[in-house]
């Protein structure tokens, strides 16, 4: 397509075929395909790009006549997504004169498929914000939200996820190249004048770490600092939720790990997810680094016998070597992540990990949860099949 529109699309379900038409004057182009269905109806923003590889070609541009005007599909979308699809079609993408209407907010949620990322989006729910879902696969948006098809590695399909928000929250991904994706989100977010940046760090994140995972994060850290953004970081330490990688050989009655007595701190996912959410919507916290931990440290022995007390059977801990643990994972993770894994262990194992923060309960107000909460609510999980 020759021109420098974007395109609003909107699939109705009560008409045949696509509804293609220019929405804006900007060089990235981006589409809004709603999806058919009762109830909440997920709206999904997708790169141009990305809908010629899915074969919306260029003559859809043209609407079709027997296809009903787009502004009576919008009449049954949720009213959020109705403002979130108004801002797109009148080309509205300045923040400030956002915040001037009566629309709540948008944030953006990127990992939204992820272990915080998940949790989130019901937390800012609760909140009463609008939730824009950052997702890679859109034939998987999250029910009930507002989604938008974006690889942090694709900077026009980012910066079409950024139009419009009041905040975003970064999650990196388990990737080499994290450090690197993360960073140019920020760049972008920076340039489209994003209000408000939360990212996700990890605990004792440090440019000398012997971790790599948490020198990646420190030069994420330091790099969004320089921008002169407005942002909160958040460094969790090891969720509680990394379990369920264990739950194959939980379900033989073991797991195991090197990391000896060594306690640590570890913090529930959920529990990062309702602070994000405090940070993303309320005042107060630009440029402040909270480490987010549970309400006290626990050996791995400990977290074993807080998951058989749940599940009602006996699950050991038992304390491998570091070259134990790479020979069982070898083949299942790429080199660099099973290296980071390790350096991981090592880190948790010299006791680095196992200072208490009381952050998750100053912001949410209410005790974070406890290993105890947490083998309880995910007891299913640990119960052999
Ligand atoms: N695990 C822990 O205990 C822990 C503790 C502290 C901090 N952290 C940090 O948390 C972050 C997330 O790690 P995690 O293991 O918990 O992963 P996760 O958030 O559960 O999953 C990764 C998420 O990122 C998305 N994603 C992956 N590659 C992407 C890309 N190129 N572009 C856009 N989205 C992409 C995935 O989407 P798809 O569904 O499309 O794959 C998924 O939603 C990391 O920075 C990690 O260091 C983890």
């Amino acid at each position: 397509m020759g021109s420098e529109h974007s395109l609003l699309v909107i699939r109705d379900h009560a008409a045949v075929g696509w509804t293609v038409r220019p929405c804006r004057e900007r060089s990235i182009r981006t589409a809004i395909v709603s999806r058919g269905g009762g109830g909440a109806v997920p709206i999904v923003t997708i790169p141009a790009r990305t809908l010629a590889d899915r074969g919306v070609r260029e003559e859809d541009a043209q609407p079709p006549r027997t296809a009903r005007p787009a502004a009576d599909s919008l009449d049954a979308r949720p009213a959020a997504a109705r403002a979130a699809l108004d801002d797109l079609r009148t080309g509205r993408h300045d923040n400030q004169e956002r915040n001037s209407t009566m629309n709540p907010p948008t944030v953006l949620v990127t990992g939204a498929t992820g272990t915080v990322g998940s949790a989130l989006i019901p937390a800012l729910q609760a909140h009463g914000v609008t939730v824009r879902a950052m997702i890679r696969d859109p034939a998987r948006p999250v029910p009930g939200v507002e989604n938008v098809v974006a690889d942090l590695a694709d900077a026009a399909a980012v910066a079409a996820a950024l139009d419009g928000v009041d905040a975003a929250f970064l999650n990196g991904p388990s990737t080499p190249d994290a450090a690197a994706l993360q960073i140019g989100f920020a760049d972008l977010a920076h340039a489209e004048g994003l209000p408000r940046l939360v990212l996700l760090s990890q605990y004792a994140a440090n440019p000398d770490s012997a971790v790599r995972f948490l020198r990646w994060h420190a030069e994420v850290e330091a790099h969004v600092r320089g921008l002169g953004l407005d942002h909160t970081v958040l460094r969790p330490n090891l969720y509680l939720q990394s379990l369920r990688a264990f739950a194959g050989t939980i379900a033989q009655g073991w797991f195991g790990a090197p990391v000896g007595g060594a306690a640590v701190s570890v913090v529930d996912a959920r529990d990062v997810a309702d602070a994000a959410a405090v940070v993303l919507t309320g005042a107060g916290h630009t440029g402040a680094v909270y480490t987010l931990t549970g309400p006290r440290a626990v050996t791995h022995a400990e977290i074993a016998a807080a998951l058989s007390s749940a599940a009602g059977r006996d699950i050991a801990f038992h304390d491998t070597s570091a070259a134990e643990f790479s020979a069982a994972l070898a083949g299942l993770l790429p080199p660099w992540q099973l290296d980071g894994l390790v350096e991981d262990y090592a880190h948790y194992a010299r006791g680095e990990a196992a200072t208490v923060y009381t952050s998750v309960a100053d912001l949410t107000g209410r005790p974070a949860r406890d290993v105890a909460d947490f083998a309880r609510d995910h007891a299913a999980l640990f119960t052999r099949s």
